[in-house]
């Protein structure tokens, strides 16, 4: 099992064969799913070489090319292939496997969620059904027959439109399913089981109606609603927006309990994770149904820029993804507040994406070697592909920007592409130079961007130098430099009035020149985030504090609250007596006079995360920086206790809101209880808010508050939690995280019970998860600690993982091969895991490529 062997980009070769239809049949059962495949081949090219089809995990029952039956001796099987030597160039070929969806605890391929069998099959999962040619440039029309026992099934599902049913005996009843469009097998899905249907439908702008339907487990259909305003509003936004329509006559969504990730673009049935979907005000929180209106999106963007236009190969998936986290983050910005989304974006970008990058696992956004496929669904890849494709966005402005879509569309309609495809169609729309740009595909690494400025009085000009350097602080040979967009605002110090405009960064160091400046005007840099990079910048507190207050760009208002927040955190780092200065008082005090939108208002209260903190401070001592971050909490509560508690009982009283404005006032009070809580007698405050709740938001954040303070009616609130919340699954993952984020001494052995806990499953991906995951991102106190138990504690579940879900495992693995964050003594006790891990038999590809990486 250990001789796995990496793929690169440079190596790729068109496919042999293509196969241009493919007709399935599945004979639904538990343990013995019958897989009955026709395909219609055909050699590509005049060579002569084998056709190998990949498949794993699978039961060879027969294979039949045209009318002859093949022998044992007519092909080569392996654990990962069947081979079969023909001379012919075009041909039927019948495959019959037999599969077992109920052992299938990896959640790829076909398994089942609970009574439902459903499938995941990208990146390479459809392999684990049938042997096929299981790449993206293999495109083929499906027609699907799905045949199981018509009670327990009622719901049989597949891509694309319905085009036969029947009853057939023992209580069986079969669906056929045919998609027009070629598509490649990641985008293979089967749905079948019992459910509550939500339906709608969907009037395009040319007048065509498409059926909108929800697949919901029974009993949910109420918490279906939202999920379907969201897909309604994505369709008329990317409508408006790209002039993009949709092209079947019907959309389904199934919401499943077992699901690696978030959701699955598969044509026309998108697959969920319940989580993304479900939802009502009692049970979900304000941020559960941002995130579902951003996955809905998010998967039916994919229609267009994944499904219509796909990938070439695996080393392309930012083609797709980068493009469509990009188009949600869009979306999500014009329904709700921009500025806020954009926010939460880099706040991503900075806690969790720089780490990778700078991690043993880094990669360019189209990476160039991969061992295990999963492994490449990353925060690079997704996250930093967006950033990408924002400054693409930047750089052409949003009508260029549009017609490089169009005339994308118009080259490649039904094509599998590079990234490289894509951005020639931008350049070419727009006649812009990308050439320097595209090395933004080809570069690990965060870029950084050292500025200087200089005033001149006697000229009254303003220079501004900005250089760039990579990761390690060397400025960038020319042929490496990238094309920066750099968005400034320079706001005039008499005035406070701003200039803004943007900047292009092309070469190692440039300086730029503005006149009639009677005295230094204040810059605001990056505005709105205009590129995933690092500055170097020292500007003194005044300039941050202009910048908070008077920069016109929400974005940098907020960048320069969150710079002057994180200097003190250092300085508290550094030397834990550090005593802070009033000014901060003040100006705080002044954030919460201001008549900003309490939602903005809320996200500069929120002190940089954990994560963002400790990617900016060579090998940190994570407690050193979480007793920091207590201490400057501590420092801004006591200061600002009246007017934290003001505001705080002015947004409980507000009545008659919005739903956007209830949802900002309650981010603001919120942000207030958790400041307030870190006080003495804060108990009673968050006993209140726990005990008078009306929706979920208000409950959560009561019992973080006391869950963050270890406060002493913790216990109580969470058993009455429990019992209230017992058998809503996405409420108890909660449950789980919050019991997993305590800070207490005891918390290792209330983990212990918590793993033991009736409710707790590790086949679970959201379960287990909502347990470890949680504890080693929101209990960075006790997940590093001296004693290394933390470490252990994950390492273990990381090996059970293993064995049941090795993607699962591998995303929980992260903070482990990002040890070089942290101090010696942690390197040690993480290093000394990452060992033990690696000698584990049976090691899974996922874990094997990180643990190499980490390791060498
Ligand atoms: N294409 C899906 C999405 O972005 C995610 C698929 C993730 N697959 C995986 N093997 N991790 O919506
Ligand atoms: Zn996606």
């Amino acid at each position: 099992m250990s001789e796995f062997t990496p793929r690169y980009l440079a190596d790729y070769q068109v496919s042999a064969f293509t196969i241009s239809t493919i007709d399935l049949t599945f004979e639904l059962d538990d343990t013995a799913t019958k897989v009955t495949s026709v395909m219609s081949v055909k050699r590509q090219g005049s060579h002569k070489q084998a056709l190998v089809l990949d498949g794993e995990h699978l039961t060879l029952l027969s294979v039949k090319m045209d009318e002859c039956l093949l022998s044992a001796d007519d092909y080569f099987l392996s654990d990962t292939a069947l081979e079969i030597p023909t001379q012919a160039d075009e041909f039927l070929l019948t495959i019959v496997t037999e599969i077992n969806p109920q052992d299938n605890t990896a959640l790829e391929g076909l398994f089942k969620s609970g009574d439902a069998f459903c499938t995941q099959c990208e990146a390479e999962g459809f392999r684990r059904i049938t042997y096929y040619l299981d790449r993206p440039d293999v495109m083929a029309v499906f027609t699907t027959k799905v045949v199981a026992a018509k009670d327990k099934y009622p719901y049989l599902l597949s891509n694309g439109n319905k085009i036969a049913t029947g009853e057939l005996g023992d209580g069986k009843h079969f669906v056929q399913w045919h998609d027009p469009f070629p598509k490649p097998s990641y985008l293979f899905a089967l749905v079948a089981g019992d459910f509550d249907l939500l339906q709608d439908s969907y009037v395009t702008s040319e007048g065509r109606e498409v059926a909108l339907e929800i697949f919901v487990d029974k009993g949910n259909l109420s918490k279906a609603e939202h999920a379907m305003a969201s897909l309604k509003h994505a369709m008329a936004w990317d409508e408006e927006t790209f002039s993009l329509a949709y092209d079947l006559d019907i959309y389904m969504i199934v919401a499943v309990d077992f699901f690696n990730m978030g959701a699955m673009e598969n044509k026309g049935l998108n697959v969920f994770n319940s989580k993304y979907v479900l939802a009502d005000t009692e049970s979900a929180t304000d941020i559960d149904y941002f995130n579902i209106e951003a996955v809905i999106a998010h998967e039916y963007f994919h229609n267009w820029t994944g499904n219509r236009v796909t990938c070439r190969d695996w080393f392309q998936l930012s083609l797709k993804e980068g493009l469509t986290v990009f188009r949600d983050q869009e979306f999500s910005g014009d329904m709700n507040s921009k500025t806020v989304a954009r926010i939460q974006n880099v706040r991503v970008l900075r806690s969790q994406q720089f780490a990778e990058d700078a991690g043993p696992m880094a990669h360019p956004i189209r990476p160039e070697k991969v061992m295990e496929m999963n492994n490449f669904y990353t925060l690079t890849v997704y996250e930093k592909g967006a950033e990408v494709i924002r400054m693409i966005h930047t750089l052409l402005g949003g009508e260029g920007f549009a017609k490089g879509m169009a005339l994308y569309f118009e080259r490649f309609d039904g094509m599998a592409v590079t990234c490289d495809d894509f951005v020639n169609a931008m350049a070419d729309a727009s006649g812009t130079d990308l050439s320097q740009f595209k090395r933004w595909y080809s570069q690990s690494g965060t870029p950084h961007l050292k500025v200087r400025e200089a005033f001149d009085p006697e000229t009254s000009q303003y220079q501004l130098t900005i250089s760039q350097q990579n990761q390690a602080g060397e400025t960038f040979a020319a042929e490496d430099c990238l094309h920066i967009p750099v968005k400034i605002e320079l706001i005039d110090a008499d005035s406070g009035i701003g200039q803004g405009q943007l900047l292009e960064l092309t070469g190692p160091e440039q300086t730029w020149t503005f006149a009639h400046y009677q005295a230094k005007p204040v810059v605001a840099l990056l505005g709105d985030f205009s590129a995933p990079v690092k500055v170097d910048f020292e500007q003194t507190d005044l300039a941050l504090e202009v910048l908070m207050l008077a920069a016109r760009d929400g974005f940098c208002r907020w960048d320069a609250g969150q710079k002057l927040l994180c200097r003190y955190l250092h300085k508290l780092v550094a030397e834990p007596d550090y005593s802070l200065p009033e000014s901060l008082i003040t100006i705080f005090s002044k954030i919460l006079q201001a008549d900003s939108d309490p939602a903005f208002t809320a996200e500069q209260l929120t002190l940089p995360a954990f994560g963002e903190v400790a990617d900016q401070i060579h090998q940190v001592d994570p407690v050193a920086l979480v007793n920091a971050q207590k201490k400057l909490k501590h420092f801004l509560a006591a200061g600002l206790q009246q007017q934290l508690t003001a505001c705080y009982h002015n947004c409980r009283q507000k009545t008659g809101l919005s739903q956007q404005q209830a949802i900002g006032s309650r981010a603001l009070k919120n942000i207030c209880l958790s400041y307030l809580a870190v006080l003495p007698g804060a108990e009673s405050l968050v006993t209140d808010q726990f005990g008078n709740a009306a929706n979920m938001t208000d409950t959560l954040a009561a019992l973080n508050a006391a869950a963050f303070n270890n406060l002493a009616g913790f216990d109580s609130q969470m058993s009455a939690f429990e019992s209230k919340w017992h058998d809503t699954p996405l409420v108890m993952d909660k449950w789980f995280t919050i019991g997993a984020s305590l800070n207490s001494a005891d918390i290792f052995e209330r983990l212990e019970a918590l793993l033991k806990h009736p409710l707790f499953s590790i086949k679970n991906p959201n379960r287990a998860r909502s347990l470890i995951g949680a504890f080693i991102s929101a209990n960075p106190k006790y997940f590093h600690c001296q004693t290394g138990r933390g470490y252990r504690f994950l390492a273990e579940q990381i090996k059970r993982l293993n064995e049941i879900n090795p993607q699962v495992a591998s995303r929980l693995i992260t903070p482990l091969i990002q040890y070089k964050e942290y101090d010696l003594t942690r390197q040690e006790l993480m290093l000394e895991q990452l060992k033990a891990l690696r000698a584990l038999p049976q090691l899974s590809r996922d874990l094997l490529e990180k643990l190499d990486a980490a390791l060498n």
